[in-house]
């Protein structure tokens, strides 16, 4: 399976490799958008049915920020605001980073597959939008022939515009990424969170994995013990009582703009959840064995010293060329 899947994308590589010139089919020509992503990062999940091009990412970026999608004046990016990660403050909305590479979405992993999917998923179920109201708009009929070469709307091209604006969504420029580039050192604190980090004393590694900073599984780290309706996560989707409290591993990067934390939001500052790692750990009968091993019965033990390093290094994931990049604000 896994090969099956390296291939796609080794030759939807090739492909879009080969495209170097407009794609010219008489009247209807888009412009290639080439995403950067590092040596470093894995090979990124694309679609090879939804080739990235400038006017498919421009017309994605426009519908995102355009109340026109819903039936109640929001627009996605009014839970989904660039300056916080594409969070809100006073919610638990997840943020809209590095997500061409995630397969699960949502707390509990209610959807599955592409970004095309998790699109499909929040212009249908969740803003339930009018295609009419598109269908209607001469400024989107245009755009979306410029685009997709087509006449009249569905929500299935909604849902590949906007794809093509979160895969290019990466963030590949904090402080860290500099420092894996061998552009920068770390301050001896953020080098201390560090090794924390990625060694088994802070242990942070086996899930939140280098460099996306998730393993993209579920996954229950202890933060409550009795699992009811607001926190059953995984299990909602697959009724197997080995998936209670299980939740999506979060991404990290930008996490000092991305409060508050946790799948209810229930840590306001990065400080909370260090000591909840370090010591509000609740055993219970689906907690991950990563954060039972031995040594952390009474917690990970950390010193005040050792903890604002941890903190330390997690603000450098911020990545202020990524919160500020015009191309990816209100156009
Ligand atoms: C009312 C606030 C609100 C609005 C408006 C909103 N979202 Fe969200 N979004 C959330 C919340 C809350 C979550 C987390 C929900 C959960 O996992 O149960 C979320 C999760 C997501 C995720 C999952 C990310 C991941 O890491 O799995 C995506 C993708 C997403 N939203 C895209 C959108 C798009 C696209 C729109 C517009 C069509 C939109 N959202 C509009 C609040 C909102
Ligand atoms: C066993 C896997 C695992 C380990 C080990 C782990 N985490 Fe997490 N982390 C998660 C999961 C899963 C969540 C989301 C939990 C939830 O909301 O129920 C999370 C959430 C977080 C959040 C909040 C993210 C957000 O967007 O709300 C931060 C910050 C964080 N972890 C940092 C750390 C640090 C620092 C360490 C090491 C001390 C660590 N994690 C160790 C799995 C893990």
């Amino acid at each position: 399976m896994k090969n099956i899947f390296f291939l796609i994308s080794a030759l939807s590589i090739f492909i879009s490799s080969c495209k170097k010139d407009p794609i010219i089919n008489d009247k209807f020509k888009t412009t290639p958008y080439i995403i950067e992503v590092p040596k470093y990062f894995p090979i990124m999940n694309t679609n090879p049915l939804n080739p990235m091009t400038v006017e498919g990412f421009e017309l994605g970026r426009k519908l995102y920020y355009d109340p026109i999608l819903s039936n109640d004046g929001r627009s996605c990016a009014s839970c989904h605001d660039q300056k916080y990660n594409f969070t809100t403050y006073a919610s638990n909305a997840l943020v809209h980073v590095n997500l061409a590479w995630n397969t699960n979405f949502l707390w509990n992993g209610h959807v599955t597959g592409t970004l095309e999917d998790i699109m499909m998923f929040e212009v249908g179920d969740f803003f339930n939008t009018d295609i009419n109201k598109l269908n209607n708009s001469n400024d989107y009929k245009n755009l979306f022939k410029k685009a997709y070469n087509i006449d009249k709307i569905t929500k299935t091209d909604v849902a590949y515009a906007l794809a093509q604006f979160f895969r290019a969504r990466v963030s590949y420029n904090s402080k860290f990424d500099k420092f894996i580039r061998g552009e920068t050192d770390l301050s001896p604190s953020e080098l201390n969170g560090y090794i924390l980090f990625t060694t088994e004393k802070g242990d942070c590694f086996h899930c939140h994995t280098l460099p996306l900073t998730s393993d993209n599984q579920f996954r229950n780290i202890g933060l409550d013990s009795v699992f009811e309706a607001h926190n059953l996560g995984r299990y909602e989707v697959t009724h197997n009582p080995l998936d209670k409290g299980k939740f999506k591993v979060p991404t990290l990067r930008n996490i000092e703009v991305s409060a508050p934390y946790m799948h209810d939001g229930r840590f306001k500052t990065l400080a909370e959840v260090v000591e909840f790692y370090n010591s509000g750990v609740k055993v219970s009968s689906t907690i991950d064995p990563i954060m039972t091993k031995p040594g952390k019965e009474y917690g990970l033990k950390l010193t005040t010293k050792e903890k604002s390093d941890l903190i330390s290094f997690l603000k450098t994931f911020t990545d202020t060329s990524f919160l500020n990049n015009k191309a990816f604000s209100k156009p």
